[in-house]
């Protein structure tokens, strides 16, 4: 039984911390406001599942803490991994921890391959670069990786190039290739997508057991379903705001925004008539160069009003855990 006179266990500090995370892209038309103002927080282990619709600044979010951004990108705010600070880090620093303690994957694994390397060599780049093994040494531990991503006859693919592969197959190599530096985070950008629906199944089992060994994992994905299976937490992206984020099981248990109903209320059931489509949200998500002045979901939203069209709503903690940003909500909140 635990007393008053145990020690309080020391709370760790986050692996990844992002305060107010602004990305802009600077265009002929204007400045588009892609991720604007995000926070967010993930412990070692943990898995966050980031949703929203097609342009909601998902990607860029993703994007933005790998340091893999065009040009024309304006970064504000702040990223701190392992307490080191992300933003304005010098590219070569970066690099240090790309692959190796941060990794990517992303939606088609057609990015992440070159084409004209076998998977032998693909997968020992990583080793031989950062940490200087022999071409012997890099075979045996680029077998090894296969291995642990369950790729059916390892050995031989060894020495096949990526168009010899099936895409589940090469998504696996890309899991491999990322997995391989030992990252503490992985980041992964809708990596199902593009696969057929028994691989992805496959796929989302094998991100489950990556993050049972302990690998924190920030999860971008259209698709309601894999949060529910794998995520701890959930934060709901629109037009590039946090609009409600939290534990996965009572956001879904008891979402509070409309954006994250209506997301919820669209997504079919087991139980549906076959053939009758699920209602989705109406109407479009606004044009990133002309937001309005208030709530950016009010023209879609059912229950919008006079506030909502004349104050952004602040994200603001959910009764009962995480947070929402609703006037209906959080009544009174107005920003000054
Ligand atoms: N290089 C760029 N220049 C201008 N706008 C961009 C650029 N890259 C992305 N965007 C815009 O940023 C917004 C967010 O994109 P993204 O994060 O890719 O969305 P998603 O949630 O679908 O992953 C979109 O409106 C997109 O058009
Ligand atoms: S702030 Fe208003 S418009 Fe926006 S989601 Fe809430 S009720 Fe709807
Ligand atoms: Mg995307």
């Amino acid at each position: 039984m635990k007393t008053s006179l145990d020690p309080v266990p020391e709370k760790s500090p986050p692996l990844l911390e992002i305060s107010r995370l602004s990305t802009r892209f600077r265009t002929p038309h204007g400045t588009v406001p892609a991720v604007d103002g995000i926070s967010l927080s993930l412990s070692a282990g943990e898995t966050l599942g980031i949703v929203g619709e097609s342009g909601s600044g998902k990607s860029q979010t993703l994007f933005s803490i790998m340091g893999l951004l065009p040009p024309n990108a304006e970064v504000g705010g702040s990223i701190r991994f392992e307490g080191k600070e992300l933003v304005g880090l010098a590219p070569g620093e970066l690099n240090k921890l790309r692959g190796v303690r941060l990794a990517l994957i992303f939606q088609d694994p057609m990015t992440a391959l070159n084409p004209y390397l076998t998977v032998e060599r693909q997968l020992s780049e990583v080793l031989q670069y950062h940490r200087g093994l022999s071409r012997r040494q890099a075979r045996g531990e680029a077998l090894a990786a296969l291995r642990r991503v369950h790729m059916p006859e390892p050995a031989r693919q060894l020495d096949r190039y990526p168009h010899q592969l099936s895409g589940g197959m090469r998504q696996r190599v890309v899991i491999a290739m990322a997995m391989i530096g030992g990252p503490v985070l992985l980041l992964a950008d809708e990596p199902t997508t593009a696969l057929d629906v028994t691989i992805q199944a496959d796929i989302l089992d094998l991100l489950a057991e990556l993050c049972a060994a302990g690998t924190a994992i920030v999860l971008v994905t259209h698709d309601l379903g894999v949060v529910a299976r794998l995520c701890d937490r959930v934060l709901v992206l629109y037009a590039g705001r946090v609009v409600e984020e939290g534990l996965t099981r009572d956001v879904f248990h008891d979402p509070r925004h409309p954006y994250t109903q209506g997301l919820l209320a669209a997504i079919p059931r087991l139980d549906d008539d076959v053939g009758r489509p699920r209602k989705a949200i109406e109407g479009q998500p606004p044009d990133l160069l002309a937001l309005p002045p208030g709530c950016a979901f009010a023209a879609r939203c059912p229950l919008a009003d006079g506030v909502c069209r004349t104050a952004i709503p602040r994200l603001l903690p959910r009764v009962g855990g995480g947070a929402v940003a609703c006037h209906r909500e959080n009544p009174g909140a107005v920003p000054s």
